[in-house]
């Protein structure tokens, strides 16, 4: 007879243990755990990961603003999620900065319309953020989705949509803040990173929580590997994330 499998509870995911989708405008956790041996695998190695909530929010599609500057493959989660009906959501306009980013092609096939803001043609950091803070307005943008922005932004935007801003970062915050998340974790040697969605605040990747989804980094991981799996967990959380975020807003 063969011995009977020990029940697994619902998200528990083989040999890790359940993680969180933390969620509320509460703070990051403190530390990444240290100490353990990297697992080795490929890249069939399971993520840890809760299921989003169910995308939300009710009430009258929210008007997301995008801003992004790279292949765009999170702005592709929103605009499918958006599709699915997973996501009461609108996107009146995608800002790009760099002439070349792949993102353009996809909201051009989601038929979204797009504006250049190129950095180099302005003077300074405020003087780019002025001019998207306007190009937001015009479109009657009520969020702003940073979805893979590299740019830092000043007040000028920040408090233009004061807690209306949310951005997307490779690494369990507060760990590994700034360029080259990704890189920072696999030099640190901790086993676990993952990426975050918070709300955009003065502090650079300092802002409240929203949630997480952690990643576990195998022995043989490379930058490129390890974005990957980040990436797809990118695409899991930020759809419910904001969802999060504007129905809290709307709650009495
Ligand atoms: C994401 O990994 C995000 O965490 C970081 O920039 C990357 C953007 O990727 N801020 P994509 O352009 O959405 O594919």
């Amino acid at each position: 007879m063969k011995p009977k499998q020990a029940q697994r509870k619902p998200y528990d995911v083989g040999d890790y243990s359940v993680p969180q989708v933390a969620a509320s405008m509460s703070s990051a956790p403190s530390s990444v755990p240290t100490g353990f041996t990297r697992p080795t695998g490929k890249t069939s190695a399971p993520c840890l990961i809760s299921p989003p909530p169910q995308a939300g929010p009710s009430g009258a599609p929210v008007r997301l603003g995008v801003m992004a500057s790279g292949s765009g493959s999170n702005f592709e989660a929103l605009a499918q999620a958006i599709t699915a009906g997973q996501l009461n959501a609108t996107l009146p306009i995608l800002i790009y900065n760099n002439p070349n980013a792949g993102v353009v092609e996809r909201a051009q096939r989601h038929n979204v319309p797009t504006m250049l803001l190129n950095h180099r043609d302005y003077d300074s950091r405020e003087a780019l953020d002025q001019k998207i803070t306007e190009t937001l307005r015009e479109h009657d943008v009520e969020w702003v989705i940073m979805a893979g922005w590299m740019r830092i932004v000043t007040p000028r935007l920040i408090d233009a949509f004061a807690q209306r801003i949310i951005n997307i970062h490779p690494s369990l915050l507060p760990s590994f803040k700034g360029i080259r998340a990704i890189e920072q974790a696999l030099d640190s040697g901790v086993t676990i990173t993952g990426c975050t969605v918070h709300i955009v605040t003065a502090e650079m990747d300092s802002g409240p929580v929203l949630m997480q989804s952690a990643v576990p980094i195998l022995a043989d991981d490379t930058p490129e590997s390890l974005h990957r799996r980040i990436q797809f967990q990118e695409h899991q959380i930020l759809p419910g994330a904001i969802a999060l975020a504007v129905e809290q807003t709307r709650c009495p």
